[in-house]
């Protein structure tokens, strides 16, 4: 019996060593990590004000409500009306944009995705290499080194500057990008910029993880005292046996 258990555990044991080590060196072994944490509220409330007030103007986000976000983000319906809400909406509409999609279409050649999900779909590293990695290229446009030819211009230039490529060993590669022109931000200022939007988008790609954050530990404290119930049981009915 001991012997089995001692085998389990050590096959368990190294599923999980190569589990670990296969998502360490997953097909995008190149991204940084974002480093981002959803359970920091006032990094998601930035996050979510740099969204309505950088993004939401393209970019749909129609799976997502301004009053989950007020409840969710822990600030009042005012808060959220005053400082992110900017059409003539009502804190129950969707996050939705004015823009016609037949128009931005149009202007940018496609029509910009909506972004409730995104996080879901690209992962957070991707999305925190992608809102750094614009640079302006020989033609004078944006480009991007994750999505290249983005039809997406730059729309954090400002905070972030003005990038650059720097050649690599081969002919067209691109090798690192440099700032060309220092933005309003310090380049760390505006990585932690990225991070709060990108948790921002990752809260929003699954509302739900926050609540289910806390139900996992409840869940875990009431299987420890179960544990605890039952082995006392085992205790009771076995004594008389021995
Ligand atoms: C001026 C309009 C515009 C604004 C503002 C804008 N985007 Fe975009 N975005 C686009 C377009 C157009 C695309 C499609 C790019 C492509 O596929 O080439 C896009 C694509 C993207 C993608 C890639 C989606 C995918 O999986 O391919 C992400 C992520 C994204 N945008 C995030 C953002 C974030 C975050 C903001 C706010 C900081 C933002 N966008 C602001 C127009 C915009």
């Amino acid at each position: 019996m001991k012997a089995m258990i001692y085998k389990t555990l050590i096959i368990l044991a190294a599923c999980w060593a190569v589990s670990g080590q296969a998502i360490a060196a997953g097909a995008e072994g190149e991204l940084e990590p974002s480093g981002i944490n959803v359970s920091d509220m006032a990094s998601l409330q930035r996050g979510a004000k740099m969204f309505v007030n950088y993004c939401l103007s393209c970019h749909n986000a129609e799976y997502m409500r301004y009053k989950r976000l007020s409840e969710d983000l822990e600030l009042s319906e005012e808060q959220v009306m005053d400082n992110m809400v900017f059409a003539d909406v009502k804190i129950g509409n969707l996050m939705t944009v004015a823009m016609d999609p037949a128009d931005s279409a149009r202007w940018f050649g496609k029509t910009p995705p909506n972004l409730t999900l995104v996080a879901r779909a690209r992962g957070a590293d991707w999305l925190y290499g992608f809102l750094r990695s614009f640079y302006q290229d020989e033609s004078g446009g944006w480009n991007n080194l994750l999505l290249p030819n983005a039809a997406m211009p730059h729309v954090l230039w400002q905070l972030q500057g003005i990038q650059t490529a720097v050649p690599g060993e081969h002919e067209g590669e691109v090798g690192h990008l440099e700032l060309a022109t220092p933005g309003l931000l310090a380049p760390d200022e505006y990585d932690a910029t990225v991070r709060d939007l990108v948790a921002y988008l990752d809260y929003m790609s699954e509302p739900a993880k926050l609540k289910r954050k806390n139900i996992g530990v409840w869940v875990i404290l009431f299987l420890a005292a179960f544990t605890l119930l039952a082995y006392l049981l085992k205790a009771e009915y076995w004594r008389d046996v021995h």
